[in-house]
């Protein structure tokens, strides 16, 4: 049976932990200096209002109907992507979008193909939880 003393000593362990984890997180986080691209956000919001997660994976997360499309942009380019928007596919519903989405998305899309690559299988993965690719 631990006495109030040791209880205090492990709490006053964990908490100092805890903290100590937490700046080390926030101060080793990858994405510092991260520059906003008004572009590439509205884009975001366009992937999402027409849920094209449902079906396509970015990370490798999403759904398996569609391609993963992390890697897109730097693959087939802008004009591949624009074609499959306004054409769609037998299995690929048309979104009607406009001009705008259409920049926006691709926007979006070559942000995300500058920020990782699809392969999850590839990635180390530390102890701490953390990855590189
Ligand atoms: C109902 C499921 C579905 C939804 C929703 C969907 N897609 Fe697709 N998409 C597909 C399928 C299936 C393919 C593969 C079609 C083929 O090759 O015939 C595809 C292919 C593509 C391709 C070409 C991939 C390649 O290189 O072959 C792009 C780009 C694409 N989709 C973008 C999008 C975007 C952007 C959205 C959201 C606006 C979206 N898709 C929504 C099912 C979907």
């Amino acid at each position: 049976m631990a006495t109030d003393r040791q209880k205090v000593v492990i709490a006053v362990f964990l908490s100092v932990s805890f903290l100590f984890y937490s700046f080390y997180l926030y101060f080793s986080m990858p994405f510092k200096g991260y520059i906003k691209d008004q572009e590439a956000c509205d884009g975001k919001m366009v992937w999402q209002h027409y849920n094209c997660n449902a079906c396509h994976q970015i990370y490798g997360l999403g759904g398996y109907l569609g391609p993963d499309l992390t890697n897109e942009y730097s693959l087939k380019g802008k004009d591949v992507i624009n074609a499959f928007l306004i054409s769609g596919t037998s299995t690929m519903p048309v979104f009607h979008m406009s001009e705008k989405e259409m920049n926006d998305l691709v926007a979006f899309l070559k942000d995300v193909d500058r920020t990782g690559s699809a392969d999850p299988r590839t990635f180390t993965i530390y102890p701490n939880g953390t990855i590189e690719q």
